[in-house]
């Protein structure tokens, strides 16, 4: 049977014209803010990542200010290039990223010395048994922050001991110990293991909603795995972080916790932010799964009771016991215990699935 498409009449082009006008709608209630918003330069519609950039290029403009008088820094910094080269051939050492970075002061903390900066942003990394991926990471971020002109500090939130490795609690853990050194304006959760590879992916929060930094990983082909994917780098201020009473930190081992943020962002009546792929490009180190930070098995039963338990289960039930903060030269290093997986009581069987 043919079906013939009522084209002529004029009601039903009305009502395409309409469906039209309300998917655009709804497409631009999450984007436009992410394309007005913490993007201060509305980004390019295509980058040309084969003609990539040093990212220490240029960095030598800005050295100190000679009288003494400073003034704000230009919203856009005048040494952006765009697409960064990003290779693992070689591991630099930490004494070479010291030398290439004479700016960066104890506790891998930055201000630049020749204006005064718009944002203070507070790069939170969790951490065990990846010292060769900090490596990496630490020489490509320290400039690459500098070109920004930003003022940050990188905190490693290091878990001690052998238990199961919890990313969202350690999060949590660095966004409670920033706060009490500074008055951070945003707070970037950052995977130890990706790399950003384009300058004009802002390390800056958008004021309205928490903004998804790594939508186009190299791992992914650089798209995003699925549409409410929230994982590997991003932002958000201190007040979006509180509305949501942060991260939860149930989720023992590989997997679950950035779908858990995903749904408490809309149940804290939030949507997310999300940087266009085009811009979004990151390259991550290759690794197989460490020890200690297997999948966990609990992920899908967790996600059912985060609508249930947001509200109990995060900044407002962290407990950890701090064991010591090194300023380390190019980050500081907070080591932490956090406990291990707690035995669950087995769950009841019959849960309906409530997702939102
Ligand atoms: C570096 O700065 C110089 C001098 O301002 C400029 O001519 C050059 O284009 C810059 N290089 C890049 C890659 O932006
Ligand atoms: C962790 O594991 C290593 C190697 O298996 C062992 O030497 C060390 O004592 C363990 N540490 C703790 C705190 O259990
Ligand atoms: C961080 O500090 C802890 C405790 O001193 C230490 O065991 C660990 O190796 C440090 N990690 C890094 C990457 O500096």
């Amino acid at each position: 049977m043919m079906l013939s498409l009522p084209v002529d009449k004029p009601l039903f082009l009305l009502f395409l014209a309409f469906s039209q006008v309300v998917f655009i709608l709804i497409l631009y209630r999450h984007g436009a803010s992410s394309l007005l918003q913490g993007f201060l330069i509305s980004p390019q519609d295509s980058w040309d990542y084969s003609k990539t950039h040093n990212v220490y290029t240029n960095l030598s403009a800005f050295t100190l200010h000679s009288d003494g008088k400073m003034t704000h820094c230009p919203l856009k910094s005048p040494i952006l290039v765009g697409p960064i080269t990003v290779v693992f051939t070689k591991l630099p050492s930490e004494r070479g990223i010291v030398k290439k970075n004479p700016y960066v002061q104890s506790g891998g903390q930055y201000k630049p010395p020749h204006c005064l900066a718009h944002y203070k942003s507070a790069i939170i990394i969790p951490h065990r048994n990846r010292e060769l991926h900090l490596r990496y990471l630490l020489y490509y971020l320290h400039p690459f922050l500098q070109r920004q002109q930003l003022q940050y500090r990188i905190y490693l939130i290091h878990q001690a001991g052998n238990g199961t490795f919890n990313r969202a609690k350690l999060l949590n853990v660095g966004v409670k110990e920033a706060l009490k050194n500074e008055d951070w304006d945003c707070l970037i959760m950052h995977d130890v293991d990706l790399i950003p590879e384009n300058d004009y992916n802002l390390y800056i929060c958008d004021n309205r909603y928490p903004k998804h930094m790594s939508s186009a990983m190299d791992k992914f082909e650089y798209s995003l795995p699925y549409w409410s994917y929230f994982g590997g780098v991003s932002a958000l201020t201190p007040g979006q972080y509180l509305r949501m009473n942060g991260f939860p930190n149930t989720y023992w081992g590989w997997g679950g916790e950035d779908d858990d943020i995903f749904m408490r962002i809309q149940l804290a009546g939030m949507a997310v932010s999300r940087t266009p792929l085009n811009l979004g490009h990151y390259k991550m180190v290759v690794h197989n799964r460490d020890k200690g930070n297997q999948a966990n098995k609990k992920r899908f039963t967790l996600l059912k009771r985060t609508k249930r338990i947001w509200k109990q289960d995060g900044m407002n039930s962290l407990d950890f016991q701090l064991i010591s903060i090194e300023e380390a030269k190019l980050y500081t290093n907070i080591t932490v215990d956090i406990g291990d997986t707690p035995i669950l009581p087995p769950e009841k069987s019959k849960e309906t699935w409530t997702f939102l």
